[in-house]
């Protein structure tokens, strides 16, 4: 029932999060559009988890586990959403990701596992490991494969 629940909401935050940025401004490449969807509802779940961990925003552990879960949904598309290597004037992704395709798949599997390997969030105080367990696996990807 719990799961169910926790499935539940994490879904709705993806809907959400994507009808919220179907426009995305810059962008004309559809292929380009929805890996930046996808990194966006990552980044999004990564601001709600940060902005209650600093005590911005109220702890809520329904939201939280929510966002884990759309961490780890999301990641799991990485390698399908940018398999093509597809290019656009607004992108911030690097040409490294093809030239060394196994690593990249392999830093977003990294992220899933972290995400999925959080346990169920109850307090506040759990959040910040949970910020550093998941936030590494960003920053190993980003360094190598996304412009700075
Ligand atoms: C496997 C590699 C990889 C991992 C892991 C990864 N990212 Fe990304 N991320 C990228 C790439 C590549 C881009 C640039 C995509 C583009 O512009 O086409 C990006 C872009 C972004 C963007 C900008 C989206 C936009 O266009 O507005 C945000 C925000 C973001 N990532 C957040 C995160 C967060 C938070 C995490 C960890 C929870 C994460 N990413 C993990 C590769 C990764």
């Amino acid at each position: 029932m719990k799961t169910a629940r926790i499935l539940a909401l994490a879904s709705l935050v993806s809907i959400t999060m994507a009808s919220g940025l179907a426009a995305h401004e810059d962008a004309t490449n559809p292929v380009v559009i929805k890996r930046m969807e996808a990194m966006k509802a990552i980044g999004g779940s990564m601001k709600t988890l940060s902005g209650m961990a600093k005590g911005e925003m109220a702890f809520d552990a329904a939201k939280a586990n929510a966002a884990v879960a759309t961490i780890a949904e999301n990641g799991m598309t990485v390698p399908t959403l940018f398999e093509a290597n597809e290019t656009d004037p607004a992108t911030e992704a690097l040409p490294a990701i093809w030239e060394n395709w196994d690593d990249f798949v392999k830093k977003s599997e990294d992220m899933v596992m972290a995400a999925k390997g959080v346990a169920e969030i109850t307090e506040q105080g759990a959040l910040g490991a949970v910020l550093g367990q998941i936030g590494g696996t960003c920053k190993a990807c980003h360094d190598d494969y996304r412009k700075k």
